[in-house]
């Protein structure tokens, strides 16, 4: 290891000692992770929420790692120490990374240890607890649209849990690459979206999202990004044209229908290039990141919790530092 940067030899982290509900969350004291050759060790100042998180917990997603198992899986922070094969970054840059599928320990820690090739720079114009709530949401938004979708100029998009941490991103993104977007969100959510540049917002809690849709779209949407469960899943099938796209995020989609692509098994991948790009964006004012709470480390269950109750206007961030 070169750039020690800390002498701490043990920190606090949020970790299970088995999968279950949040009774197995404990705030314990552990190792300072050692970076191998290509580590970079980041000292968290923020880390990024999601129901995800809920999913590793419970052993839903597993982690193919020991426990203790330190949940969180992206954040941003200062580099503590890099590995001595690491020429890019250096002490006390600020960074942000989401660590997966290679995951050595969370983020939700005072260090979180990630390959040197996840980590990206974190955007300049966020502090560094908020840019913490950027990374899965951000890579998800970005490469859905960009690269599944192929979203162009033109197209009609429908983005599902709009005002959420996938959601709010995806508007700014599928609106700058010049598409109609069509959005989902609760009535007091409608201002913000449309701010965000949807063309069209549905109220999915007193209109039928198909019905609705059909009347202005009457052929169906081009693509869809969905981010919602169950039935409402299942009805966003129902509004593509033949012919038309879909990545559904949460894999819940158990319809079938001939003549539209429906993609089930995404999951987002650590991409250092993607997150530069992303921080370019957010420096240049083409991507606003909304924060609803900055939730101190020592609650991190209760930010559990209102993320879980699923009506979170952007995002909720751990403040670790
Ligand atoms: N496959 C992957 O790699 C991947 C990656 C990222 C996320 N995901 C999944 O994608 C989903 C969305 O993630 P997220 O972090 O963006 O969620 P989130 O931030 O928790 O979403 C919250 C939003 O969902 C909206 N919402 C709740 N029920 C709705 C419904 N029936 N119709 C429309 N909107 C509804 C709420 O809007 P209102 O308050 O306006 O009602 C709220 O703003 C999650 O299931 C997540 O696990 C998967």
């Amino acid at each position: 290891m070169s750039n020690t940067g800390t002498t701490k030899t043990t920190m606090r982290a949020w970790a299970i000692d088995a999968y279950g509900g949040p009774e197995r969350m404990l705030l314990v004291e552990l190792p300072v992770p050692e970076p191998q050759p290509r580590d970079v060790l980041i000292r968290m100042h923020g880390a990024e929420v999601g129901d995800w998180d809920a999913l590793v917990r419970e052993g839903e997603w597993p982690m193919e790692r020991p426990f203790p198992l330190v949940l969180g899986l992206a954040g941003a922070g200062t580099v503590a120490a890099v590995g001595r094969e690491v020429t890019c970054f250096a002490e006390s840059d600020p960074v942000y990374a989401y660590s997966y599928p290679l995951h050595h320990n969370g983020a939700w820690a005072e260090y979180m240890l990630v390959p040197a090739s996840y980590v990206a720079r974190a955007p300049a114009s966020l502090d560094l607890t908020r840019a913490g709530a950027v990374p899965i949401v951000g890579l998800t938004a970005h490469e859905t649209l960009t690269d599944i979708l192929e979203v162009r100029q033109g197209d009609v998009v429908l983005i599902t849990a709009a005002a959420g941490g996938v959601g709010h991103l995806a508007v700014q993104i599928a609106a700058g690459l010049g598409a109609h977007v069509v959005a989902t969100a609760s009535r007091s959510n409608h201002d913000f979206v449309r701010a965000l540049g949807a063309e069209t917002v549905i109220d999915y809690m007193a209109e039928d999202v198909v019905t609705a849709i059909r009347a202005r779209y009457p052929d169906g949407v081009d693509k869809a990004l969905n981010g919602v469960t169950g039935e409402a899943a299942n009805q966003v099938v129902r509004t593509l044209r033949d012919g038309g796209r879909m990545v559904d995020l949460p894999g819940s989609v158990s319809v079938m229908r001939s003549g539209v692509r429906v993609d089930t098994e995404y999951v987002v991948r650590a991409d250092a290039d993607r997150l530069t790009r992303l921080a370019r964006m957010i420096d240049d004012g083409r991507l606003t990141v909304e924060i609803q709470d900055i939730i101190p480390f020592e609650r991190a269950a209760d930010a559990l919790e209102v993320v879980l109750a699923r009506h979170v206007r952007g995002k909720v961030v751990l403040k670790i530092a």
